[in-house]
């Protein structure tokens, strides 16, 4: 069979079609992700109603485009996926609106999908190196507006044990990294900012570990909270690392110093991944050595991988890691998603409505 997966929650409008094989494998066709980045960088953040007005203008070409590229027509397709919660609202109306009229014009069913399963769905698409999991395993989400655990009961069934009480671990990178210089959204120049200064801080191992082991973090005057609560929950608080990131380089600004912008991302990255070790880490103390999933954009960054990988290497367990490809917003996880509610039966008719709020 062949799956449409339409994603528009945010800043990325995408489209992407799945082929479920004979043999039950999930083969990605195309997946044509038309980012709106350039348009929302000059306001330092996503702009929601550019952004709704973004994904009207592109939503018909990138389908077309997947379409093309997949070499299937709408008539070859047996199901429309659609990501329908949690997102910027305007935006998601847009690709609900598309999928219902395609799905209906056409006589084909349709699913609705919520945008963090589509997240950890993205370890189920064929091209994922590592075997994925089957449930129960722990679901890992971070990204610009997440940080969540779940406990994933079954593919379509979620329970959220954990997650950020403020900001997301994402969005703190995007706000530290645009005080430190770098373009929105600063992730991935903030993951090199951060490997540069580890070189120099410690070379012997240059990582989390090695800055950890050197208890750097404790000496050079750069002191951050953690975002790991202390209070037995598995719950986060990113914004007084946040907060205490932009105290620090205003500090410096004032007494007219330059900010020591490697020294600084270290630290924060010292601390946003030992937050999520942390917790993931007494998630499996909780509810045992489970195989755990890693998704959203932040999953993309090196240093929480790397310290990961130690992680799952310590407790003995299965780590699916999506490739960088997937890691963003994307069709293909919503079209893998699609297929698990599929076959869970939840069809939609056309009184599916869009949900700013995450309908687990
Ligand atoms: O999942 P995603 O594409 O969109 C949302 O649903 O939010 O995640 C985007 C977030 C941004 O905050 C971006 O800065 C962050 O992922 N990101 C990274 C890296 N690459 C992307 N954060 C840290 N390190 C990275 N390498
Ligand atoms: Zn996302």
């Amino acid at each position: 069979m062949y799956i449409l997966g339409i994603e528009s929650s945010c800043d990325e409008t995408a489209a992407a079609v799945l082929q479920v094989n004979e043999a039950g494998e999930f083969i990605p066709l195309s997946n044509i992700v038309n980012s709106q980045i350039a348009i929302h960088r000059l306001y330092g953040g996503v702009v929601p109603e550019i952004a709704s007005r973004a994904h009207i203008k592109s939503v018909s070409e990138v389908t077309r485009l997947a379409l093309e590229e997949a070499h299937v027509t709408p008539h070859d397709l047996s199901l429309v996926a659609v990501t329908s919660n949690p997102g910027l609202i305007g935006a998601l109306l847009v690709g609900v609106n598309f999928a219902k009229s395609l799905a209906f014009a056409h006589h084909i069913p349709l699913v609705a999908v919520n945008h963090m399963k589509a997240h950890i769905a993205a370890a189920f698409v064929h091209s994922v190196a590592a075997p994925a999991p089957t449930p129960p395993f722990l679901g890992l989400a971070v990204s610009g507006g997440h940080t969540s655990l779940y406990y994933v009961h079954d593919f379509t069934h979620y329970e959220e044990i954990g997650a950020t009480r403020d900001d997301a671990i994402g969005e703190s990178f995007d706000k530290v990294g645009r005080l430190l210089g770098l373009p929105y959204p600063a992730g991935a120049a903030f993951d090199g900012l951060t490997a540069k200064g580890f070189a120099t801080l410690c070379p012997s191992e240059p990582s989390v570990r090695g800055y950890k082991k050197a208890k750097l973090n404790r000496q050079n005057g750069m002191k951050l909270p953690s975002p790991a609560l202390c209070d037995g929950t598995l719950d986060f608080s990113f914004s007084g690392l946040k907060t205490a990131s932009v105290n620090l380089i205003h500090h410096y600004e004032q007494k007219g110093e330059e900010v020591p912008k490697e020294e600084l991302a270290c630290a924060f990255t010292y601390e946003a991944v030992e937050g999520v070790y942390t917790q993931v880490n007494a998630a499996m103390d909780q509810y045992g050595n489970l195989p755990l999933v890693v998704a959203g954009g932040v999953a993309a960054n090196s240093h929480l991988r790397q310290r990961l990988s130690e992680l799952a290497t310590k407790r003995n367990i299965s780590l699916s890691l999506p490739p960088l490809s997937l890691c963003g917003d994307n069709g293909l996880m919503v079209a893998m998603q699609g297929y698990f509610e599929w076959q869970a039966g939840h069809l939609e008719d056309t009184h599916l409505n869009a949900s700013a709020m995450d309908l687990l």
